[in-house]
């Protein structure tokens, strides 16, 4: 009989991604039946998911007798979380992440995939210690190590739809469109097509279980420096970009309440140490292509998503 993995934020975007590469992958497809979790069963991306055989089970993070209903049987889980947005001092991701990571415990999850982030507090040594939507996620893996369940860890690379959905990309009076960061030109962002290549590395954790536990992996296709992200953009679009390098104050008047100083933190440690701290990327992509996948590289993503640019 096949296995069952669950998946948490099966309507959104990684969750989603998880569910489509295992149900079009021809090896996982065969080894996996998929339970997908959501707070609201009845919505239309939940229900979506009822046709392609996935098992809808509702739950929510915060109440642990739900997860249990949602963890039972399940030989491995995918796990994302998410931040409560704009709530200062909430540490509502890190108890979400720590109560499936107990239920995983009792329930005897073989292998539990989470896409974590890195501390930036600690990474900095104590100087940006205002991105807690990565200290949280740091926290949940640190915790999910201490339980004992067998685990993977992977950290998805910035998501080039935040460039595209986000209108991070804005168009002026003159027809120019501007990149407008706290941070200089050259800091390297590790790009992924969140919606198209997450599930592409869960399924490569998938693939090499005993290979990947405790490890990091690191989800992107490449490190992009603005400049290189603009040229590309240009090139794809046709549309004159030009990158502005903004004092951080001003970075922050853009950003309403507390995520001003969150985001403005979470680039200044993209540039210092580095998203990754400065990691290469080679032994994750090679896990990949023996996994039977690509990462698909911005140029393509902004082909693939010209018409809705
Ligand atoms: N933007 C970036 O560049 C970037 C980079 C790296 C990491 N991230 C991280 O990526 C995460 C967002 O991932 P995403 O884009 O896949 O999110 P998303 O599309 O917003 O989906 C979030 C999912 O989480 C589920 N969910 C939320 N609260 C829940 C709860 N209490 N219990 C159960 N399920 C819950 C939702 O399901 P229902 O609503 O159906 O219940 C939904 O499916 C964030 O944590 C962010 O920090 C972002």
């Amino acid at each position: 009989m096949s296995k069952l993995i669950t998946v948490f934020g099966a309507t959104g975007q990684q969750g989603g991604a998880v569910i489509r590469t295992i149900l079009q992958d021809e090896t996982l497809s065969k080894e996996f039946r998929i339970r997908g979790i959501s707070r609201d069963t009845s919505k239309p991306a939940a229900q979506a998911l009822l046709k392609h055989g996935v098992e809808l089970v509702s739950a929510d993070m915060s109440s642990k007798e739900s997860l249990l209903k949602a963890i039972q049987g399940s030989h491995s889980v995918f796990l994302v979380t998410t931040p409560a947005w704009g709530v200062a001092g909430s540490d509502a991701e890190l108890i979400h992440g720590k109560n499936v990571a107990d239920v995983a415990k009792e329930s005897g999850v073989q292998h539990l995939i989470f896409s974590s982030l890195l501390d930036v507090t600690k990474e900095s040594d104590g100087r940006l210690k205002h991105v807690p939507h990565f200290d949280q996620k740091a926290h949940v893996e640190q915790y999910i190590r201490s339980t004992g369940v067998p685990a993977t860890f992977i950290l998805p690379g910035y998501f080039m739809n935040n460039y595209t959905s986000f209108g991070m990309l804005r168009k002026g009076e003159d027809d120019v469109y501007t990149l407008a960061y706290p941070i200089g030109k050259d800091a390297l962002f590790p790009l992924i097509d969140i919606a198209a290549d997450m599930g592409k590395f869960v399924a490569a954790a998938l693939k090499n279980r005993s290979e990947t536990l405790g490890t990091q992996i690191l989800a992107a296709a490449e490190y992009y420096a603005a400049t290189r992200i603009l040229a590309e953009y240009e090139e794809v679009t046709g549309r004159k970009t030009q990158f502005v390098q903004l004092d951080s104050e001003v970075y922050k008047s853009f950003i309403p309440g507390p995520m001003g100083q969150e985001m403005l933190e979470n680039h200044l440690f993209i540039e210092k140490p580095g998203y990754y701290v400065g990691r290469s990327l080679k032994e994750s992509q090679a896990l990949l292509s023996k996994s039977g996948y690509q990462a698909t590289s911005w140029k393509s993503f902004l082909e693939q998503n010209k018409s809705s640019l």
